[in-house]
């Protein structure tokens, strides 16, 4: 199972506190770190974070600045821990834009944990955006056409599919959002294009394993028809499919 999270509601939590926004982002980054662990136990196969959006780099150079601490923190930190586990690491979005002191240690922990069986993958969404990855997949498509590498009437769902920066990993089964708002603010939007979606009141720095569990029970009992009808969809399930 493939669950994705927009970890949502950082600043509210700190603010509702009387706590500075940067408070919220450090919390968060230590529920982070639980809900690795948890979906470790749980068997779940892989976890994308929406860590940073290239559209949050618009915020005070203060808060920016605290985040990219925090990553540098989360890296270090959770290293070893990462290892043991089997937790293989990867990042989505324009990691250029993440100063060097983030991106090396991010870096060199991708190339560490690729090189070792895995149990689980962590994908990190970093000064990542859905819609620009969708347009950096149609100019790649674009100059393996000029190439003569594929020809335009080659391009599919599936080329598309394989230019997008989540190649590596399936669908998301799951999005979960936390914080109360419902939507997808630019997240993996071809990729969800079929997963369930659920959604938490709890603000991020206050999510908890138990509300993991109640998304994780909620999206069991649901059905995945993938267009089709619910008997078409007990009949494949019946038949293994
Ligand atoms: C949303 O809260 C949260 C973010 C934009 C950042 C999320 C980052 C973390 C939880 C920490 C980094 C995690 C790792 C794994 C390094 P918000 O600030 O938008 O909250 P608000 O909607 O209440 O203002």
């Amino acid at each position: 199972m493939h669950l994705a999270i927009i970890m949502d509601g950082n600043g509210r939590w700190a603010s509702g506190r009387g706590l500075g926004r940067t408070e919220g982002h450090r919390r968060g980054v230590e529920v982070a770190r639980e809900m690795v662990r948890a979906c470790g136990d749980r068997g779940i196969e892989a976890l994308t974070l929406y860590t940073w959006s290239r559209a949050n780099f618009q915020r005070p150079v203060g808060e920016v600045t605290a985040i990219m601490r925090l990553l540098e923190w989360f890296v270090g930190e959770c290293r070893a821990e990462l290892l043991e586990r089997g937790v293989r690491v990867r990042a989505i979005g324009d990691l250029d834009l993440v100063p060097t002191f983030a991106r090396r240690p991010l870096e060199r922990l991708i190339e560490e944990t690729a090189a070792r069986p895995a149990k689980m993958t962590l994908q990190l969404a970093i000064a990542y955006a859905a819609r620009r990855d969708v347009a950096e997949a149609a100019r790649a498509l674009a100059a393996q056409c000029r190439a003569g590498m594929i020809l335009p009437e080659e391009i599919d769902e599936a080329a598309v599919r394989a230019e997008l920066a989540t190649s590596a990993l399936p669908d998301p089964d799951l999005v979960i959002r936390t914080g109360g708002e419902r939507r997808l603010s630019d997240f993996l939007l071809l990729e969800a294009a079929y997963a369930e979606l659920w959604f938490s009141e709890l603000l991020w720095p206050a999510f908890t394993v138990d509300e993991l569990d109640r998304a994780l029970d909620d999206y069991r009992g649901r059905q995945r028809r993938y267009g089709k009808t619910p008997e078409q969809t007990q009949d494949a399930r019946a038949q293994g499919g």
